[in-house]
């Protein structure tokens, strides 16, 4: 029994990430899709070209649309705290003390897969990716009727990343205990499990999970850069700080808590912190955050060479 929990609970916190990636290729599928309405080439031949695709999006079962809408929903599940207009019939409110022993309000953000815990590199990473998805994908989510679900995904997120970075050079990268929590098989609405804090600092750094989590808010603050310009500011003023924390001082987090290396191990942070100047360059226009990626493109190792773009590993999309 024991080791087949253990199985269960090695494999289930890879969900969050992995869905992530999941809604950026469906989107791509869709607007692939869209840009070619028929994929078989056209034969010469006396019978009429086969009707074009239908344009108007379509939710149905085994549509891409269908995976679209499932993930975005997927999001909706995992979302914590106080839950308004909730969309999912069994949720309820939960982890509403999070953070409240350090006199912060962390009970928002998502868990990351079929357990409780809130992991701060890649919930981070969530938010960096639903960001580039909505930037890049607006009027296909507005077609699907999910942007403001999508928004909303995006929000509960970057509001608990915000309340995360409580002070200049510290960030609360992690809320429960892993090892706890993977032994309890119950429903967020009634845990009572403690729920201890992690926060790494100048001297216990963690440059991945700073930088990703400037890339997130970065991102995000394009995102909400027309609808709030207030939110959209203090989110940018967020990312600048953590990118200068992540920079100045360096370490791998999973080396600075070597405990965490069993969860979501993180090789390197040479790809963070050109992912986070990238999007900081994005969001601002100001010329040392392009210069920062051009020169350190060159000197960090590997930069030339990724092989897969995840949670872990963001050169690829450092180079787009
Ligand atoms: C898709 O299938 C599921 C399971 O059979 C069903 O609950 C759902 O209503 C279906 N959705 C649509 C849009 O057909
Ligand atoms: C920095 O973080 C470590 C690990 O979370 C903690 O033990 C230490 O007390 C913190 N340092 C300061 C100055 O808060
Ligand atoms: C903008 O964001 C702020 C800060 O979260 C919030 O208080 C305000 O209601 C938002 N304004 C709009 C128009 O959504
Ligand atoms: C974590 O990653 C480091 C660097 O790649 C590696 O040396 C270590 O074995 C990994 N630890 C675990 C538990 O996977
Ligand atoms: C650009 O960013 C750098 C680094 O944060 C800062 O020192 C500089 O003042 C910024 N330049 C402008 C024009 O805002």
């Amino acid at each position: 029994m024991v080791e087949a929990r253990k199985g269960i609970s090695c494999c289930k916190h890879v969900v969050l990430p992995v869905l992530v990636v999941l809604i950026v290729a469906v989107i791509i599928f869709l607007v692939k899709d869209k840009a070619h309405p028929s994929p078989v080439p056209s034969i010469p031949s006396s019978t009429p070209s086969a009707a074009p695709a239908p344009m108007v999006p379509t939710l149905e079962n085994g549509t891409y649309g269908a995976a679209l809408a499932t993930s975005i929903q997927f999001l909706q599940i995992q979302k914590a705290g106080k839950l308004v207009g909730n969309t999912i019939a069994w949720r309820g409110d939960s982890a509403l003390n999070d953070g409240k022993g350090a006199s912060l309000d962390l009970s928002k953000g998502l868990y990351d897969a079929g357990d409780h815990m809130k992991f701060g590199f890649p919930m981070a990473f969530t938010g960096t990716i639903l960001s580039w998805t909505i930037l890049e994908y607006k009027q296909l989510l507005t077609g699907y009727g999910k942007l403001n679900l999508a928004l909303d995904n995006l929000r509960w997120i970057t509001d608990y990343l915000v309340n995360a970075h409580s002070a200049d050079n510290v960030l609360c990268i992690q809320v429960g205990d892993p090892k706890v929590d993977h032994s309890c098989w119950d429903r967020p609405e009634s845990m009572t499990e403690e729920r201890p804090l992690l926060f790494i600092n100048k001297t216990s750094p963690g440059s991945d999970v700073a930088g990703e989590t400037a890339a997130a808010l970065a991102a995000a603050s394009l995102v909400f850069k027309s609808s709030n310009a207030t939110y959209s500011s203090s989110l940018l003023k967020h990312a600048k700080q953590l990118f200068d924390f992540a920079d100045k001082y360096r370490g791998i987090y999973s080396y600075t808590f070597p405990d965490l290396a069993n969860y979501y191990n993180s090789t390197d942070y040479h790809d963070e912190l050109l992912w986070a100047a990238a999007w900081l360059y994005h969001a601002t226009g100001n010329m040392t955050y392009l210069q920062y990626t051009t020169d350190n493109g060159k000197k960090f190792k590997g930069y030339g060479d990724p092989t897969y773009f995840s949670w872990d590993d963001k050169r690829a999309g450092t180079q787009v």
